[in-house]
């Protein structure tokens, strides 16, 4: 199934770049830090180092920016995408890791943002993520192919 966003999807995810811009490390380091307290599993994939670092915090935050600015054309994010998904393979991320992230995700956006992430905003965030999640899923399906084929 493709997910297609509304015009007005669209332009309510592109409204908040300013302050993914402003305050996307925040929200990603809360993202982090729920999604470890509740799924230690999870926490396991992750390279500790690259969290306490900041490195991958940031790393989540500029890619979610770039998503929110190019997210009426996507095709400029070939490249990032390749890279997530390798990475993604490399850890093993699964699909069924993807509702985790949009919860946490949602949830942080929400704690950082407060009343500038209204319902509408969180909802077209909710459409937005599963747009990109989808891409890297084909993507990262692809690449479990070919490794099974050798
Ligand atoms: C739309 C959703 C997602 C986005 C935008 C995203 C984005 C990223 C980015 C930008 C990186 C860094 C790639 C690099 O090394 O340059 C990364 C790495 C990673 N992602 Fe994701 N990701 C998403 C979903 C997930 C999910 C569902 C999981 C599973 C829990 C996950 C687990 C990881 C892991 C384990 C790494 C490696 C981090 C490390 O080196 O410690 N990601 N992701």
């Amino acid at each position: 199934m493709t997910r297609t966003l509304s015009d007005q999807t669209i332009a309510t995810v592109k409204a908040t770049a300013p302050a993914l811009r402003e305050h996307g490390v925040e929200i990603t380091s809360a993202m982090y830090k729920r999604m470890f307290a509740n799924n230690p599993d999870v926490k396991d994939m992750f390279d500790q180092a690259a969290q306490e670092s900041g490195e991958q915090p940031k790393r989540l935050a500029a890619a979610i920016l770039a998503y929110a600015e190019n997210i009426d054309k996507l095709e400029n994010l070939g490249g990032p995408v390749m890279r997530m998904a390798q990475r993604h393979v490399e850890t093993l991320v699964k699909p069924e890791h993807y509702p985790i992230v949009a919860e946490n995700l949602l949830a942080a956006i929400k704690e950082v943002l407060g009343d500038a992430a209204s319902d509408a905003v969180l909802a077209a965030w909710g459409e937005a993520y599963w747009v990109l999640a989808d891409i890297l899923i084909a993507k990262e399906a692809e690449i479990y192919a070919e490794q099974a084929g050798g």
